[in-house]
């Protein structure tokens, strides 16, 4: 029997991120062997305990989760409550997990796993890349011990969803984002437009939503007030960014159209800094290291999500 591979996943809980996190519980390819949070979406607190709450409902009370850092790199930025709620789980008041979180930071459990699991080890980001900056920092030879890496980030166009230009995980820190792509030779990249291209009709979310299982119960109640959120907003389609990134993790092969060029991460400018730059013409000479998803089978993707949420 093949064995399983080995997935760490950075997160900032986040509605999107615990469907992709559901998403991943329900793949039998690959075994979650941590997960580290980061601040982002809303506060580390409140990210620790949304992704312990996560791990309890979905009876995964198995996964470590290791805490990491509080603040970005260098300068504080507004986080994202008003999309996933203050709490980041829609504000429902749900009871406390059991479980705390491992007393490892999260910056030294990415270096630990990636010893524990060289050159298999499938690394997933999912929020802003504070922590994975900081293993780097703390162990630039990181990038050799992890077979694939794959980011949600960006807008590989500059149609940004929190400026303009930027994007929410690499705005919140772009610095962060900034070492990141300078170190691994290859980043798989599914960015805010491609969230935009793969949307979800919210009618078929709600049907979806409407399974006899606890984690469907849970979930349509931590993301209904983003999904009330992304309809008065957005329309018609509800956007997980994050859920289309795991798509990508665990189902490469669902992949209809990637696009390899340059990226760098625009640090400066009063319009565009944490806008991710994408050499398109090739005019600077540096390596295709971001692998750009542009399309993605929209029915294995809807699929994926059913069968997590439907899972008992
Ligand atoms: O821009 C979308 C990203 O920002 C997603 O990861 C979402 O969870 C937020 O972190
Ligand atoms: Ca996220």
């Amino acid at each position: 029997m093949t064995k399983k591979i080995p997935l760490l996943i950075d997160t900032d809980p986040g509605v999107d991120d615990a469907l992709a996190l559901l998403m991943a519980f329900n793949d039998d390819r690959h075994d979650v062997v941590g997960l580290t949070i980061a601040a982002g979406n809303v506060g580390l607190r409140h990210t620790v305990r949304n992704a312990l709450k996560l791990c309890e409902v979905a009876g995964r009370d198995d996964v470590p989760v290791f805490a990491g850092t509080p603040e970005p790199l260098l300068h504080p930025a507004p986080d994202a409550g008003y999309v996933h709620g203050q709490d980041g789980f829609g504000d429902i008041g749900y009871p406390p997990p059991a479980r705390s979180a491992e007393t490892e930071h999260a910056a030294l459990a990415i270096l630990r796993l990636s010893h524990e699991h060289a050159g298999r080890l499938l690394l997933v980001a999912l929020g802003p890349l504070t922590n994975i900056a900081l293993a780097l920092k703390l162990d630039p030879t990181l990038p050799q011990r992890v077979a694939r890496f794959v980011v949600m980030g960006g807008a590989v166009t500059g149609h940004g969803n929190i400026t303009p230009a930027a994007e929410f995980n690499f705005y919140f820190d772009p610095e962060a984002a900034h070492l990141v792509f300078q170190a691994f030779g290859r980043i798989d990249l599914a960015d805010w437009e491609a969230t935009i291209a793969h949307g979800l009709h919210h009618e078929r979310v709600a049907e979806w939503l409407r399974a006899d299982s606890p984690r469907a119960r849970f979930y349509a109640g931590i993301s209904e007030k983003t999904r009330l959120w992304s309809i008065d907003r957005r329309g018609d389609h509800w956007y997980a960014a994050d859920a289309v990134a795991m798509a990508f993790a665990l189902a490469p092969e669902g992949a209809l159209e990637v696009a390899e060029r340059p990226v760098a991460i625009e640090l400066q400018g009063a319009h565009t800094r944490g806008a991710s730059v994408v050499d398109w013409r090739r005019e600077s000479g540096r390596p295709d290291s971001a692998h750009i998803l542009l399309k993605y089978d929209q029915d294995r993707f809807e699929g994926l999500i059913r069968a997590a949420l439907a899972a008992g």
